[in-house]
């Protein structure tokens, strides 16, 4: 709790671009939360240091992913959208926590695990401590409810076993983070294999949309979705293909199941296909065009980099002084 709200924690990373099921399954619902609770959503700058990373890239991405964040309809009065690196706190409260997570805790972790294997010539020890960093973002704003997608849990997991270890030491220190279980987003699958779910490290452009395509490439990518033969229009488990296209097309236009079965009961794919891909430009279109105007506004992006920062740090601070006075670290003299 945080001023008398719940508090509600997420990061991204900014490596990678934004697509179709990032901004349905996630980002969409965010921009609903904002009376309900108090929340923080980082750019998680300082956990793309564990793999290397060209500098220039990775500081433009990062301000792209923050104006994305509010041409998506984030209002950064309400919502605190800021740089993980801008927040020192995160830092200073990961090595204090590092001092209570266990070698073999980490050891289990399976995103380690792949991320060792696929980077093996760079196994630094941060890719290892990844999650103890993960546990400070969380734990710094005494959050209740942290959304995260099915890769992510069992580092929520570890974080939740960190704070109940610290409060069983010290006292009622941490709040214990639970998974957020709200309206659920939309789970959208790849255009190019129905039975994976849309990836932002998917090597083919055309499996996913990404939220800056144009419309003819958003129509192209839909025309070319793999679906089964049969040409007919119905939901189905054993129609994944046509199933995905139904869940982003109800997602899009607030169409039930049912009315979209009926709405093209008498058309074929490629009609649906291009009625699909209409309907998903024209919901990004607005965002597109906000995006172009901030990133016009050099002044406004900097003054919410600069006043959010400000914002996290005041609330992360808090937490970082009372753990500092319980774990016996001596006073500062003002
Ligand atoms: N590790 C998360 C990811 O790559 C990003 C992240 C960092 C995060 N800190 C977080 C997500 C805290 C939720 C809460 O997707």
């Amino acid at each position: 709790m945080l001023d008398g709200k719940k508090s509600l924690f997420s990061g991204m990373q900014a490596t990678g671009t934004l697509h179709l099921g990032n901004y349905l399954g996630a980002l969409k619902n965010w921009v609903t939360l904002e009376d309900e609770y108090q929340c923080f959503y980082s750019v998680v700058d300082m956990h793309s240091m564990t793999i290397r990373q060209n500098p220039a890239e990775l500081r433009r991405k990062a301000r792209a992913l923050l104006t994305l964040y509010i041409a998506a309809g984030l209002n950064p009065e309400k919502n605190c959208i800021y740089y993980q690196s801008h927040v020192p706190a995160h830092a200073e409260l990961s090595w204090v926590l590092s001092c209570f997570t266990y070698m073999g805790e980490l050891n289990r972790m399976t995103q380690y695990k792949d991320k060792a294997a696929k980077h093996a010539d760079n196994i630094n020890a941060g890719l290892f401590t990844y999650p103890v960093l993960m546990a400070a973002d969380i734990l710094l704003f005494q959050s209740d409810v942290v959304p995260v997608g099915s890769d992510q849990k069992q580092h929520l997991e570890i974080a939740r076993d960190i704070a109940e270890r610290f409060n069983g030491i010290y006292g009622d220190v941490f709040t214990i983070p639970e998974p957020y279980i709200g309206k659920a987003g939309a789970r959208i699958m790849s255009l190019q294999d129905p039975t994976k779910k849309m990836s932002k490290s998917d090597e083919n452009p055309n499996a996913s949309i990404y939220l800056m395509d144009d419309p003819d490439t958003i129509i192209r990518k839909f025309k070319r979705a793999i679906t089964d033969s049969d040409n007919e229009i119905r939901y189905s488990e054993d129609k994944p293909g046509i199933s995905n296209l139904i869940d982003i097309y109800t997602a899009v236009t607030g169409k039930t199941i049912e009315e979209t079965e009926k709405e093209f009961a008498s058309a074929g794919y490629g009609d649906f296909k291009i009625a699909v891909g209409e309907a998903v430009a024209n919901m990004l279109k607005p965002i597109q065009d906000r995006y172009q105007e901030l990133t016009q506004d050099k002044a406004y992006i900097d003054k919410v980099i600069k006043e959010n920062a400000e914002k996290a740090g005041y609330y992360a601070n808090k937490t970082l002084r009372k753990v500092h006075k319980k774990i016996g670290f001596p006073e500062r003299i003002r």
